[in-house]
């Protein structure tokens, strides 16, 4: 699968099939957890894969408890538990998990990152020593929903070329409020945005 594909069309997934994942492809997503970057490649990320019945419900259950519209925890038929030494990076985390997100999507297992979850109770049911953050799980199972994407920002309110708040793509349509202190704020934002993409040979797509 193309890497743009997957990028675009991976969905957090939370209704899953009742089905059992094989362990070497569970195996397979872990690996590709492996390869992403680490801060200094001091590799400090450490995944407990969960496939035990009683485990799963357990945890599955004090995701619930934290959230509870969590239900979907307890369809998955794995879950990936990610565990960052404390002295690491933070942001090597989620470099591991979308490598997994991708990776299983690829192999058209559906996912869902869970950050909402009882930390102290995964950590005494697991034994994970202290020394180590508990960062996530990731709910693994087969699916056959296909939900739709939810709405991103345009990337001309996230990315900026050259300077702060300079637009790398000009807004598709209005985004200005009808009135209000807010509407005068943004109508000299875009005005200058405007004359910066102009300026701007990158930023101005040729008609
Ligand atoms: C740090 C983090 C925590 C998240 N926690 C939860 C969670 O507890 N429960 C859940 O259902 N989804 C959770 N998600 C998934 C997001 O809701 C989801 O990625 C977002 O709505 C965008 O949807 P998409 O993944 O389909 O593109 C989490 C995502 C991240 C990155």
């Amino acid at each position: 699968m193309d890497v743009s594909e997957a990028i675009l069309h991976r969905r957090s997934i939370r209704k899953f099939l009742d089905k059992q994942i094989p362990l070497e492809d569970i195996i397979k997503i872990v690996e590709a957890a492996r390869w992403a970057p680490t801060a200094v490649n001091r590799q400090k990320t450490r995944f407990i894969v969960v496939t035990d019945d009683d485990l799963l419900k357990k945890i599955a259950n004090s995701a619930k408890i934290v959230f509870y519209k969590q239900k979907h925890a307890a369809q998955a038929a794995a879950m990936i538990v990610v565990c960052l030494d404390s002295t690491a990076w933070i942001e090597e985390v989620g470099a591991a998990i979308q490598n997994m997100l991708l990776q299983a999507f690829a192999m058209q297992i559906g996912t869902c990152w869970i950050g909402a979850f009882d930390r102290d109770f995964v950590r005494t049911l697991l034994k994970i020593p202290h020394i180590y953050k508990i960062l996530a799980l990731i709910l693994l199972g087969y699916y056959s929903e296909n939900p739709k994407p939810p709405p991103r920002l345009e990337l001309g309110k996230i990315a900026y070329l050259n300077k702060w708040r300079n637009p790398i793509l000009k807004p598709e349509g209005s985004i200005l409020p009808k009135s209000g202190a807010l509407s005068i704020f943004l109508t000299k934002h875009l005005t200058d945005t405007e004359s910066q993409l102009k300026k701007s040979p990158l930023a101005e797509p040729k008609e």
